[in-house]
């Protein structure tokens, strides 16, 4: 077996920032409920013409750059996401045209917020084994698409976003445990109802609103901080290793109470969580990576540490990624 790493980061963040004030003018809440709820204080909207793909090539490109690879030395394109330009063709298949990555093949991972955490450890199969050298992994999201921007429950959680790494080969370090799970049963507390093959299209699901996020806030957040911490728990075991040998830890960023609640499980200690939910908001699967190539930029991240990925999201799903740098 390979050893996999991550070679190259890159993100691209839409330029509109909505800040919590906005949000004041648009729907009964405050920045005060909405910051110590959530931790959350802007977050990015996309413009108008700009889709998954357009926010997910940006970021490709940043970290092909930072790989120094050419898109032709792609195999696979990967990109976790739930809210796809359309149903199909997949947003790996825009990206695939869009950077001219000629020699990759593309497909998409639906597993909302720990999308990005299922790709990886997808992606990471494939070098593994021998079968791939070079896979674009990518996190993309516009959330601001399918969001009520009239209930106030959930339109002040999401932003926009797109965060990417390439995987390679490496001699040293690299990913040392992937850790993945589920739940249907509870798939009831958070989805898009309308638009698919259970309710299709109709002026009826339209008038109902069904094509919007809808969540059950506080059931989630009582699953996330429990599952979160056991998901932590068996990649950090799966690895050899400790919760205290953990240098940096990259949390789904849904809201910072839940990140908060499930380091206190671990005896994680504050200085070693790594937030960004206060300039992004949840952007499902963007989130971790971006809070990844964020920390690395920052100099969070240094030669040897050893770094854990931890999501959850609708599914349910969760999944952690212990990573030595
Ligand atoms: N402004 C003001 N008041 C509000 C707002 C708002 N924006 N939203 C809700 N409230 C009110 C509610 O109506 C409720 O009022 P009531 O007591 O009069 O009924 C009160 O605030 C408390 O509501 P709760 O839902 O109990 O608030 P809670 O503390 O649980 O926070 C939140 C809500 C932020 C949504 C939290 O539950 C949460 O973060 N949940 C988890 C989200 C998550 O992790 N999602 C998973 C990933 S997302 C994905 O996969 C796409």
């Amino acid at each position: 077996m390979k050893r996999v790493g991550i070679i190259g980061l890159g993100e691209y963040l839409p330029k509109k920032v909505l800040t919590n004030a906005d949000l004041e003018k648009m729907v009964d809440t405050s920045d005060e409920w909405i910051t110590t709820r959530t931790g959350i204080k802007e977050r990015r909207i996309a413009a108008k013409n700009e889709a998954t793909s357009d926010l997910a090539i940006k970021a490709a490109k940043e970290a092909l750059l930072d790989a120094k690879l050419a898109a032709i030395d792609l195999e696979l394109i990967i990109v976790a996401t739930i809210t796809p330009d359309m149903f199909t063709p997949s947003v790996a298949c825009y990206v695939q045209h869009g950077i001219g990555a000629k020699n990759a093949a593309a497909f998409d991972v639906s597993a909302a917020c720990a999308g990005f955490v299922y790709a990886l450890s997808v992606a990471s199969q494939f070098i593994s084994r021998g079968t791939y050298k070079n896979i674009l992994v990518i996190g993309a999201e516009k959330l601001s698409a399918f969001t009520d921007w009239e209930d106030r429950n959930t339109c002040v959680l999401f932003g926009d976003g797109a965060a990417a790494a390439v995987l390679s080969e490496v001699e040293a370090g690299g990913i040392l445990s992937t850790y993945l799970g589920s739940d249907g049963t509870r798939a009831d507390l958070l989805n898009i109802p309308g638009g698919g093959s259970r309710h299709p299209a109709t002026t009826q699901t339209l008038e109902d609103r069904l094509h919007y996020l809808k969540m059950e806030g506080n059931e989630v957040f009582k699953l996330a901080v429990t599952t979160m911490a056991e998901a932590a728990y068996m990649a950090i075991k799966k690895a050899g290793l400790e919760p205290k040998d953990i240098d940096l830890v990259i949390p789904h960023q849904a809201n910072v109470r839940i990140i908060m609640a499930m380091a206190k499980k671990l005896n994680f200690p504050q200085e070693k969580i790594y937030l960004n939910i206060e300039r992004y908001g949840n952007m499902s699967s963007a989130s971790t990576i971006t809070a990844l190539c964020e920390a690395v930029k920052e100099g969070r991240v240094k030669k040897g540490d050893t770094v854990l990925l931890d999501a959850f999201g609708a599914g349910l799903v969760w999944g952690a990624v212990v990573i030595e740098w």
